[in-house]
């Protein structure tokens, strides 16, 4: 089975590619009239699509990589320029004046004396430009003899919200309404203190000798499509430029960015190791740490949480969430020219396990959870299954299992996998394979 009707399946086998997904009723009205097309989402491992998967190792040219220095000389940047121009965009190279930080608080007795916490502000340009707060906690044990590591990730609900403590502020800026969370008329309220605490257990994190770095996505580009008018895109524009150009980067890009700014103060920080930063983020912030990881090389363990499509999840298996899906619900997530792959997975010149594997040999850690269909666990699994043979090129050993583990069993060495049970979602679960998986790849 296809991703199409049967008779979409004879037009696409006929090349008319524009009409594919007409079904058969449709399919006898005159092209004037008829419907748009429609999209079949499938959430049915029997009925996954049959389109062939790239493969790493051959280049555009036709040649095969048998070494890491090809990899690394030849195939790596021909992918890398792929994704950025195909995908997710190109982010800008400029480096802003004027970049500096400011802390906000600091409470060298958080967490019943175990942490030390800070509010750190990031101005990029002018202060009253877009700027990221940071929120930051550090092991009180940690020293410049013996820095400690960091999970770097970005936040969906504010710093306020990833803890009880009544000194971070509600933040002013615009927030998805959500009852649950008490957000009304775009903005954070007091009731949504501590309202995303479970995804973040920080106090756990602290006590196995790690520290955390946290910011609210939205300081970079708040979430929802604008024409890229009150994001961070604004202060790169070119004379004239209203918008990014189609191969530039998008809100991920954006966010992805930000990522590598808050690594640009944590290795600043003597107790900080700068070898032993992991990027980790949930759902759309795992796309992004999946492509703040394959463009930042300081990240030294990178992982995605639930990415699903445009994340960990092969996009031609045509499981769950599509391009198309993508492209309509968030266009601002990815760049122009990704929109030509709508309805056309098969135009794609890459597919996500070559995003993994731009991240080798560095460690990177996939998470599924087993009610989360629509990121496609399978696929997940696959997206790091399908990047060992890079690893391997750096003698690197992967998932060490060939069919996705039983739930909640975590696999792998360079490349890790588990399938958690239970609903998409970040949980104390997760974050303790996290922790394992950067006690055996970091080495402590
Ligand atoms: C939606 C979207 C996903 C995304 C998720 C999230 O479900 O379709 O692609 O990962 O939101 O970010 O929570």
């Amino acid at each position: 089975m296809n991703r199409y009707s049967p008779a979409a399946v004879l037009l696409l086998s006929m090349g008319t590619l524009a009409t594919a997904s007409l079904t058969m009723a449709q399919t006898a009205t005159s092209p004037a009239t008829a419907a748009k097309p429609q999209e079949v989402i499938n959430q049915d491992e029997a009925h996954v699509g049959s389109l062939p998967i790239p493969d790493p190792l051959t280049c555009a040219d036709g040649t095969r990589v048998t070494s890491k220095e090809q990899w690394l000389e030849k195939r790596r940047p021909e992918l890398f320029k792929l994704f950025e121009s195909e995908m997710y965009g190109r982010t800008p190279e400029r480096k802003l004046e004027g970049l500096r930080t400011e802390v906000l608080l600091e409470n060298k007795m958080a967490l019943e004396g175990k942490a030390t916490q800070r509010l750190v502000r990031i101005y990029f340009t002018k202060a009253d430009a877009p700027h990221l707060d940071v929120l930051v906690y550090l092991p009180n044990a940690a020293s410049k003899e013996k820095p400690a590591g960091v999970f770097v990730g970005l936040n969906f609900g504010g710093n306020h919200a990833v803890t009880e403590d009544p000194a971070i502020p509600v933040p002013q800026g615009w927030f998805r309404n959500n009852k649950e969370t008490g957000v009304t008329q775009n903005r954070a309220t007091e009731a949504s203190r501590g309202a995303d605490a479970r995804r973040w257990p920080i106090a756990e994190v602290i006590t196995r000798g790690y520290g955390v770095a946290t910011a609210y996505y939205g300081d970079l580009d708040p979430d929802f499509d604008d024409g890229f008018q009150n994001g961070v895109q604004p202060l790169f524009y070119k004379e004239g430029q209203t918008k990014p150009e189609a191969d530039e980067w998008g809100s991920i890009g954006a966010w992805a960015w930000g990522l590598s700014r808050m690594a640009d103060y944590l290795v600043t920080l003597p107790e900080v190791d700068d070898k032993r930063l992991a990027v980790l983020g949930h759902s759309r912030l795992g796309k992004t740490s999946l492509w703040a990881g394959a463009q930042d090389t300081r990240f030294s363990i990178v992982i995605s949480n639930n990415s699903g499509a445009g994340g960990a999840a092969l996009s031609k298996r045509h499981f769950g969430e599509t391009v198309n899906k993508l492209n309509t619900n968030f266009p601002h997530w990815f760049n122009g020219n990704f929109k030509k792959y709508s309805m056309n997975e098969a135009a794609l010149p890459i597919d996500q396990h070559e995003l993994i594997a731009l991240c080798a040999p560095r460690p990177v850690y996939v998470a599924s959870a087993t009610e989360d269909l629509w990121a496609d666990p399978k696929g997940e699994f696959l997206g790091a299954k399908l990047a060992e043979p890079v690893y391997a090129l750096f003698g690197k050993k992967g998932l060490g299992v060939s069919e996705p583990p039983a739930p909640d069993v975590s696999v792998g060495e360079a490349l890790g996998y588990h399938n958690r049970t239970g609903k998409h979602d970040i949980l104390l679960f997760d974050w303790e394979k996290y922790m394992n998986f950067a006690a055996k790849n970091w080495g402590n």
